[in-house]
């Protein structure tokens, strides 16, 4: 059965490019993102880990290590770091594990054999520091990520995990939010004593709290 949300993360043992991890010690007290992606010298891979490398400084700000994955090995992956730098403009700086057994994409449900063959396709799991699943995401192989949303999301869990707003479609850093709907108007006044906008009953908008 595939994880669910809230579910804790699976951890398990691999070779990475930058040696033997054990994935719950190496997530520690930060947030994380696994990702996987099928092959190594492969054109969109390739456009995927060279951006992802240029957010790591989003992904450090907002305490959430990054960890890719694919089936092929620590050496392919390493002859491949090249090729990334050379034509994304940008060093990877984060681990990429060497999933060659499969073991971590079976785990996470990674394979999916009506692509056709037995690579990983475009996953994306976020996890958290109880290690608990809090988002995942599937893209088949055609189509690269968009990494800018995984922080968008990132943001939206961590500020609804510290009040009880649920953030509106589209929203980003700064905009309104919206107040849950099982919280009463008489709470409400507490937690948001600046007031809000009711467009409905059960939609009431208000200013980001944390800013
Ligand atoms: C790619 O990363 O470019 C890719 C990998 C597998 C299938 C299609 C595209």
């Amino acid at each position: 059965m595939s994880l669910r949300l809230g579910d804790t993360a699976p951890d398990f043992t691999a070779e990475t490019t930058e040696g033997k991890i054990r994935f719950h010690d190496w997530i520690g007290d930060s947030w994380a993102m696994l990702f996987s992606h099928p092959a190594d010298f492969t054109p969109v891979c390739t456009t995927e880990l060279g951006e992802t490398a240029r957010l790591k400084r989003e992904f450090d700000q907002r305490n959430c290590k990054v960890i890719a994955l694919s089936v092929d090995s620590v050496a392919d992956h390493k002859a491949w770091l090249g090729d990334i730098e050379e034509t994304q403009g940008c060093a990877v700086n984060f681990p990429i594990i060497a999933d060659t057994d499969r073991q971590v994409s079976h785990l996470y449900d990674m394979l999916h054999p009506g692509e056709g063959d037995a690579s990983t396709v475009r996953s994306v799991f976020l996890i958290d520091p109880r290690k608990k699943i809090r988002m995942t995401l599937t893209y088949p192989k055609s189509a690269g990520r968009n990494f800018d949303e995984i922080l968008r999301v990132i943001d939206s869990i961590q500020l609804t995990d510290g009040y009880q707003v649920a953030t509106p479609v589209n929203w980003k850093q700064g905009d309104d939010v919206i107040i849950v709907p099982n919280l009463s108007d008489e709470e409400a006044k507490q937690q948001f004593p600046h007031g809000w906008k009711t467009l409905k009953p059960y939609l009431r908008v208000t200013r980001q709290p944390n800013l």
